[in-house]
């Protein structure tokens, strides 16, 4: 069998020394300049505490971040919060587009981060959940852009299914739902660090990724991406960092930042951040793994399902 060339250094990973690692799509593997970058923040900024943060530097922190992802997610990087998992971000989004009635067009073997704040929302209020199935012998795209009727409030699904690795076309899926009135909520945990994702382009209202797969950082940080005009709405979940001058501490008036930093909370990992940022800056040479990948050819799914 021909071995097929690495599209990055494998000495960048330690797991590479002892094995091929097939797992990326789970608990991706951190390579050495993300390590490198978050050691030297813990060690020379970190240890110190506020030697040497003052509160304008933190409260600047994730600047980078922001725009580092904004280039990964292909938007602004106003529209772009930095978040603590793909999970509180798809929360924050269900919360944010609050349907009252309606129904709500998913993905029936989806990850459930993408499904679950749908299906506590349906408890809730009255909407209701439409789920389409992800087969081999069909073309989910079609399948969701068929679902949407003018009953339909939100279509949210992931871009690459975590599952199959079925590929969804988002702009496909956005033109048919906008036409409709109806919302887009894209996860590209799957996609991102692999792929190329144009949130603008495609017109999703909402985008999150989590950082620990394809986009090679640690868990607990994850980016969300918000449409123009959901960016200045309420959030559900408001924290101390999501204010205009997250230092002003002012318990009796709540004034939040005018872009997406609303969607932030509190004290997060930094160290996680400035690795996602690593990554994601690293992320644009290997998005040829998703090519290369697909090229191979449509697999039989049968038993491949990950762990997770
Ligand atoms: C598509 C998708 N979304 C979300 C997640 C979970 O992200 P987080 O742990 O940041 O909430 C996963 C993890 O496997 C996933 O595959």
């Amino acid at each position: 069998m021909s071995s097929i060339p690495s599209l990055v250094p494998r000495d960048r990973f330690a797991a590479l020394d002892r094995c091929t690692y097939l797992n990326q799509a789970s608990l991706g593997l951190i390579p050495v300049p993300t390590i490198d970058a978050m050691d030297t923040f813990l060690r020379e900024t970190a240890q110190f505490g506020n030697l040497y943060l003052s509160d304008d530097q933190e409260a600047a922190i994730l600047d980078s971040v922001r725009s580092a992802g904004a280039e990964v997610l292909g938007t602004s990087s106003g529209a772009v919060g930095v978040v603590g998992g793909a999970s509180e971000g798809l929360g924050q989004v269900t919360s944010v587009l609050d349907p009252e009635h309606g129904t709500i067009v998913l993905v029936g073997s989806d990850f459930p981060s993408v499904t679950y704040p749908w299906l506590a929302a349906a408890e809730r209020r009255g909407i209701s959940l439409r789920f389409i199935d992800d087969r081999a012998d069909r073309d989910l795209t079609q399948d969701l852009v068929e679902a949407i009727d003018p009953t339909t409030d939100v279509v949210a699904f992931s871009v690459v299914q975590y599952a199959t690795g079925t590929r969804v076309d988002a702009r496909r899926v956005a033109e048919r739902a906008h036409e409709a009135g109806a919302r887009v909520v894209v996860d590209a945990t799957q996609l991102a660090g692999a792929g190329v994702i144009d949130t603008t382009g495609w017109g999703a209202d909402a985008l999150v990724t989590s950082g620990y797969k394809w986009l090679s950082a640690h868990g607990g940080v994850a980016l969300l991406a918000l449409a123009p005009d959901l960016v200045h709405r309420l959030p559900c979940l408001v924290g101390w960092k999501g204010t205009h001058h997250p230092f002003v501490f002012d318990p009796l008036t709540l004034r939040l930042a005018d872009d997406a930093r609303r969607f932030e909370l509190s004290t997060m990992s930094y160290a996680t951040s400035i690795g996602l940022e690593s990554g994601s800056s690293a992320s644009t040479s290997t998005r040829g793994v998703w090519r290369r990948t697909s090229s191979i050819g449509s697999p039989s799914w049968d038993g491949a399902r990950s762990g997770r």
